[in-house]
């Protein structure tokens, strides 16, 4: 479309799209997507077709693939039995003919997984959270939410969507959470909405303090998993496995998409809120559901994390040697008791430059974090090592990382 096919008297909409795309310019957080092709079997080594001739050889720091599940060999054999098995797509929605054995299977894998009655998958983690808070506010009348400061953009837009009130606490912060419920009516319903690891600062929700005020007041709890699935617990069942509190939960939400490696999100709760949810919700009801060469995919996946530790075993120990080895730098790696390693920039134009320079003179690949994603001022670079990342790779990042700190005259630790 041309800009005189736009020009309407009184209304000049080209120069409000642009204004708007120039305010992101101005304020340094234009986002320009890297393009860039993984090789298999061979994560995080990639290739980049960014800014040069042809791909350039690169390393991957910031993929949400954690445990490199994309990658592996069961993984893909089951993607590839299922597309030559039963074809590319479902076909349709879950009530009309896009019901597979797989999605079925998968349900109760995961209604397994996190110790609950049933599960329910949707087309991704966003939408899983939008489609159920927005969902089951609506079925409590008066229903008021109470949501974690820091909470995803996608349990807000669910919040927003329910059209409830909400209660908005402070990050982690039981007490004030507690002021917040004994100041409403205790018939009024309650749902108390957070996350177990929360993604760019690397911190974990203290759950059985936050259950403990919901059995105190008699709240329901909602707790995105979304960055721990697969991760932590015995089996892969998150935090919430982890700290022996499965149980305490109303839902759990995860994802198919970061540690497991594949796509797609669910929700896992006793049966009747899965009907109600499965029933009512119309992120769940009105679209296509998951191709069954996916959900074919995240079955290997969370079957073979069951049982396996090794992933997480090595995730771990390769996060806490990064973390060690930018400290003993100087470099100012902010505190995670996670597998997130933030390293502070403080400002969204040198962000986007250290990883500029990072990616086209050093091969390395890690994305800046900039607002809304994160507060503004507090700027970063996340990396997510992975248990694929070896030692070399690591001392070359952190080699890259004092030479452009010094290039920058961004100040170091002594
Ligand atoms: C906390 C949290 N919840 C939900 C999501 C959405 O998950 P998905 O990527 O599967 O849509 C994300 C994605 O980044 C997330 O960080």
């Amino acid at each position: 479309m041309t800009s005189e096919t736009h020009a309407v008297p009184g209304i000049d909409y080209n120069r409000a799209f642009a204004q708007a795309i120039d305010r992101l310019h101005a304020e340094g957080r234009y986002r320009v997507f890297i393009d860039i092709l993984r090789n298999k079997g061979m994560f995080p080594n990639a290739r980049c077709f960014a800014g040069h001739n042809g791909p350039k050889p690169i390393t991957v720091w910031c993929s949400n693939d954690y445990l490199a599940m994309g990658q592996h060999p069961k993984v893909i054999a089951a993607m590839e039995e299922a597309l030559h098995d039963v074809g590319a797509g479902s076909g349709g929605t879950r009530n009309i003919g896009g019901t597979t054995h797989y999605h079925i299977d998968l349900e109760t894998e995961l209604a397994d997984l996190h110790e609950k009655q049933g599960a329910l998958l949707f087309t991704s983690g966003y939408v899983s959270n939008e489609a159920t808070l927005s969902t089951l506010a609506k079925i409590l009348p008066g229903c008021i939410i109470f949501s974690d400061e820091l909470n995803h953009a996608s349990m807000i837009a669910g919040i927003r969507n329910s059209g409830c009130e909400k209660r908005v606490f402070r990050h982690n912060d039981v007490e004030h959470l507690e002021a917040l419920l004994a100041a409403e009516d205790p018939a009024v319903p309650k749902l108390i909405a957070f996350e177990s690891v929360y993604s760019m600062d690397g911190d974990i929700a203290p759950i059985h303090a936050i259950c403990d005020l919901a059995d105190k007041y008699n709240a329901l709890t909602y707790l995105d998993e979304v960055h721990a699935v697969g991760m932590y617990g015995p089996r892969g069942g998150g935090i919430s496995e982890r700290d022996d509190a499965a149980r305490r939960l109303t839902i759990i939400e995860g994802t198919l998409g970061k540690a497991f490696g594949v796509m797609g999100g669910y929700i896992a709760a006793d049966k009747q809120i899965i009907d109600v949810i499965r029933s009512y919700a119309p992120g769940f009801i009105f679209t296509t559901s998951l191709s069954p060469v996916l959900v074919s995919g995240a079955l290997a996946s969370v079957r073979h994390l069951k049982s396996s530790s090794a992933e997480r075993d090595g995730q771990q120990a390769a996060a806490a040697k990064l973390k060690a080895m930018m400290r003993d730098a100087g470099l100012p790696v902010m505190d995670s008791t996670t597998h997130i390693v933030p390293l502070m920039v403080g400002d969204p134009v040198k962000a986007k430059r250290i990883s500029d320079i990072l990616l086209a003179e050093y091969g390395v690949y890690v994305q800046p974090i900039n607002f809304p994603t994160v507060p503004r001022g507090t700027e970063r670079l996340r990396f997510t090592p992975g248990p694929a990342h070896d030692e070399a790779m690591m001392t070359e990042l952190v080699e890259a990382l004092v030479e452009i700190w010094d290039r920058m005259e961004l100040k170091l630790a002594a």
